[in-house]
């Protein structure tokens, strides 16, 4: 049976009963509305794991826009039956926002050594201190031994490695690849929220990307991003918020490739009125 937790007493009761404590904990941070992406960072978890903790939680403190927010979708029975197809053995916390925030609906303010500084950190103000609040609550709780996260959010996933780093939380970090539909739209949970013909132009973000990797093979960041700006133009459905070419490991641009760098592509666009992010790896 899925276990379902809505209190933090209810789950730290249950792992502390945990015999023999080398059990190891594997757990999955979500915002619920599940889909493909999310469940392959379960069954990863699942494989490498004795028992797989999921959260569902839609965190307000990481939302900059109450509009967003209030759209967001809420499936929650929906999403406990697609965890119960992948495995039994699963226990969920999905705690009421009171609950997770009992003493004020506030964030912490974190200093991530300036990941937090470009891309979503300047489109969307507040936000990693909303998940760094978030995800270290989650992680001080559950004391997993693993915790995975998509690369679909690839700051996201860096801050988060910094943040157990500054923190000293005894946790392995586990990035894992973006999952993508058929066209090459990267699974989101607001993909719901596009009619079926947005949703087909928005593969094109996903095919710019590919385009723009092949570029950069020759050509130099700056070209490549004002390529990829000129292509945006071109397609006036999509409106592009960024494009960024950043060095993997401190999200900072490019200016000059060097040669046992690793870079990374970013985009963020809207797409009737949703706003949709995606990543690929340049070399
Ligand atoms: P959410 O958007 O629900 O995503 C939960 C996890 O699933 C994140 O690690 C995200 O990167 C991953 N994910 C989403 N779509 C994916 C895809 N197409 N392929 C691979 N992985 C994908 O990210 C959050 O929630 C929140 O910020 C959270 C970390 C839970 C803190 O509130």
């Amino acid at each position: 049976m899925v276990k379902v937790f809505k209190t933090k007493k209810e789950v730290r009761s249950c792992l502390g009963s945990l015999q023999p404590r080398e059990r190891k904990i594997g757990l999955v941070p979500t915002m619920g509305a599940l889909h493909k992406g999310h469940l392959e960072l379960v069954a990863r978890a699942l494989a490498e794991n004795d028992l797989v903790v999921v959260s569902i939680f839609v965190n307000p403190t990481q939302f900059n826009n109450t509009d967003d927010l209030h759209k967001y979708p809420k499936t929650l029975e929906q999403d406990l039956e697609l965890l119960r197809g992948l495995s039994k053995d699963i226990l969920v916390f999905a705690p009421e926002v009171s609950e997770m925030y009992d003493s004020g609906v506030a964030s912490r303010s974190y200093n991530f050594d300036g990941l937090e500084k470009v891309m979503e950190g300047t489109f969307r103000p507040g936000h990693f201190n909303g998940v760094g609040t978030i995800v270290e609550e989650l992680l001080t709780l559950i004391q997993p031994d693993r915790a995975y996260f998509g690369e679909k959010d690839f700051q996201q996933l860096q801050i988060i490695r910094k943040l157990v780093a500054k923190k000293n939380i005894p946790v392995e970090i586990i990035g894992c690849p973006i999952v993508r539909e058929s066209n090459g739209l990267a699974l989101s949970s607001r993909n719901a929220r596009l009619p079926e013909r947005v949703r087909k132009e928005a593969a094109f973000i996903y095919k710019t990307l590919k385009a723009a990797k092949a570029k950069f093979g020759t050509k130099s960041a700056g070209y490549v991003v004002d390529w990829v700006r000129k292509q945006f133009l071109a397609h006036p459905d999509l409106e592009l918020e960024y494009v960024e070419i950043t060095e993997v490991n401190t999200l900072t641009p490019v200016l000059r490739k060097k040669k046992d760098q690793k870079y990374r592509a970013f985009i963020a666009a809207y797409a009737n009125g949703v706003r949709l992010i995606d990543n690929i790896a340049l070399n």
